[in-house]
């Protein structure tokens, strides 16, 4: 006998709910507040202590973060970060950066000047001795002289990473410029997007007008979805906006 169609919806939607909820209780609080404050959070069957600092965006975790290191985490069967080459854009307080360090990639963190300070002291705090590759902590500004500091010709990436990157910014462009730019025929983006207004929705529209976007996960109750994409190739590209 079929499933009736409600059914099915109630049983994906169930399904959401409970990878949201296992993703959340991955963060612990200090039982005890020391001196300074931190969050703690538990990937790899490992503690990692997190800094954050209420002053700067880029300084706060954002619950994307915690989504993509649970599919990183759980998904080494498809996606296998050992020795893998992989950068990460907006990296903020470090979590991504650390759990794929952790899970034995050869990592480039970046993020505004402004923000590196605390990522690197998150960054050293949790992979020291822990991690086969140290992480590069490293400036990237969207858009600006990318080139130059990552030539294609000798920089090429696996996988790039980004948590919540796209929001009411005015540097979507060079965002996606850089996307355009460091995703090569062979990376893989991996990108966890929160949704919250409209022009975040144009964006990923955008977006799919230069890559192959596969939907990974889609959990309304966060308003956050995971996305892997890829490179069209420059003849699909060049067709689809001919015909747009
Ligand atoms: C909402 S936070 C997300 C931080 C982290 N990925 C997370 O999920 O916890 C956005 C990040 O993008 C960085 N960012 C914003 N504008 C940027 C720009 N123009 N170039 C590089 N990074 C930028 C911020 O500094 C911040 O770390």
């Amino acid at each position: 006998m079929e499933t009736p169609p409600s059914e099915v919806m109630d049983d994906s939607k169930a399904k959401q709910e409970e990878l949201a909820k296992a993703i959340m209780a991955r963060c612990f609080h200090p039982s005890v507040n020391g001196p300074e404050s931190w969050e703690g959070y538990v990937f790899s069957g490992l503690e990692i202590r997190v800094k954050e600092s209420t002053d700067l965006y880029g300084a706060v975790l954002w619950p994307s973060a915690m989504v993509l290191c649970h599919f990183l985490e759980t998904s080494q069967d498809k996606h296998n970060l050992t020795d893998k080459n992989v950068i990460e854009l907006g990296a903020g307080t470090g979590l991504v950066t650390i759990v794929s360090s952790l899970l034995g990639a050869k990592v480039t963190s970046t993020d505004l000047p402004e923000v590196l300070g605390n990522l690197q002291y998150n960054v050293t705090r949790n992979t020291k001795d822990r991690c086969k590759y140290i992480p590069l902590v490293t400036e990237l500004i969207w858009g600006q002289d990318v080139e130059r500091r990552f030539p294609r010709a000798t920089h090429r990436f696996d996988y790039i990473l980004a948590a919540d990157v796209v929001y009411a910014h005015p540097y979507l462009d060079e965002l996606m410029d850089t996307f355009d730019h460091l995703c090569q025929e062979d990376t893989q983006i991996l990108w966890a997007m929160r949704f919250r207004l409209d022009p975040e929705n144009s964006f990923v529209e955008r977006f799919q007008q230069r890559f192959h976007v596969e939907e990974l996960y889609d959990l309304p109750s966060l308003s956050i979805k995971l996305y892997r994409a890829w490179r069209k190739d420059r003849r699909t590209r060049d067709q689809g906006e001919a015909a747009a």
